[in-house]
């Protein structure tokens, strides 16, 4: 399959509504995307990615009307917080409307809906006309990508077309809520902090920190945003494994000798540059890349645990 590349949120817009798939940038990761109605469309997204049938997809809106076609119901917590955080890197979880295929949601009666910010999603979205369902545009296991570049890396010939757009503002996946519960839970962190949700609704829970085992939210049990060098939370140079290859991504200085460095200068920064960090220490055989860690704070909760789960 020939993959087209274009920066027409139109003529991108056009695969998706003749049943194709279409990786599009957002201001968290590029997502991989099919019409969320057509069975068929979002069956092709699990084949190009090799991504697990038992891992649900999101669903991605250009308006707040759309979301009436996805769920059968918006309950109180959610209004709140699509109020406030919609559109940006938020994404609710609600009670599924029967119209969406079980394929989408892999067979859940809950459906993860987000509204991308970035001018040119929002272009794409309303051209599509239709919701819009997207996981990450990586091959399943692997970062997530944040340039179109990476998402050609992984899915070149596989997909029907890349819209072009500039790196990911916050290089990390939305926070995701699940609001059929309540109180609502976190289920994964992002760049929507606990703090900003409990603005909103003080009694949100961090199910991150929690950790009582089950995963609510399918996709956490599987392995993620992996590269091939092993990844190590950087904890002193006495931790060091000095005979192989080795990177170091973190605020400041490295505080030791390595082929490949990204120094940042904030959280966000180093949040935006991880993923793509990863893919460059691939393609130059590194074979361990230590991170710095960071304050669990803001953004930097959800850089530590993209970290630790690399790591793991
Ligand atoms: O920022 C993002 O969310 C990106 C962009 C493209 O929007 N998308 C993304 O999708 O990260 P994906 O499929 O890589 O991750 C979705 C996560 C998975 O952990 C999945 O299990 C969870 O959200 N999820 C999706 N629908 C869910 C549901 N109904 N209930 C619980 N968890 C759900
Ligand atoms: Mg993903």
């Amino acid at each position: 399959m020939k993959t087209t590349r274009t920066d027409s949120p139109a003529e991108a817009a056009r695969f998706i509504r003749k049943g194709g798939v279409v990786a599009f940038p957002t201001e968290t990761v590029y997502g991989l995307g099919a019409d969320v109605f057509s069975e068929e469309a979002v069956k092709k997204i699990f084949e190009a990615k090799q991504r697990p049938t038992d891992n649900p997809l999101i669903a991605h809106v250009g308006n707040r009307a759309m979301i009436g076609e996805l769920a059968s119901a918006i309950p109180e917590t959610a209004a709140r917080f699509i109020e406030r955080f919609f559109p940006g890197p938020l994404t609710v979880v609600l009670p599924k409307s029967a119209k969406v295929p079980s394929i989408a949601t892999a067979g859940l009666d809950t459906i993860g809906v987000r509204m991308p910010g970035e001018e040119i999603t929002q272009r794409f979205l309303s051209e599509c006309g239709t919701p819009v369902v997207a996981p990450s545009a990586n091959t399943s296991g692997k970062p997530s990508p944040t340039t179109w570049r990476a998402v050609l890396e992984d899915m070149d010939g596989k997909i029907d077309c890349v819209l072009k757009g500039d790196p990911a503002r916050f290089g990390l996946e939305s926070t995701v809520v699940d609001c059929t519960v309540d109180p609502p839970a976190v289920l994964r962190p992002g760049a929507v902090s606990v703090e900003e949700l409990r603005e909103v609704v003080p009694h949100t829970i961090d199910t991150v920190q929690a950790a009582d085992g089950a995963p609510k939210s399918p996709g956490m049990k599987h392995r993620h945003y992996s590269p091939v060098a092993k990844v190590r939370l950087f904890k002193g140079t006495s931790d060091l494994d000095t005979e192989r290859s080795s990177a170091f991504i973190g605020i400041g200085r490295p505080p030791f000798d390595c082929e490949l460095v990204r120094r940042c200068s904030t959280v966000e920064e180093y949040a935006r540059a991880l993923y793509d960090f990863f893919r460059e220490c691939d393609r130059n055989n590194v074979e361990f890349i230590y991170c710095q860690p960071v304050a669990e704070e803001g953004i930097g909760t959800a850089l530590m645990d993209r970290i630790r789960r690399a790591a793991e």
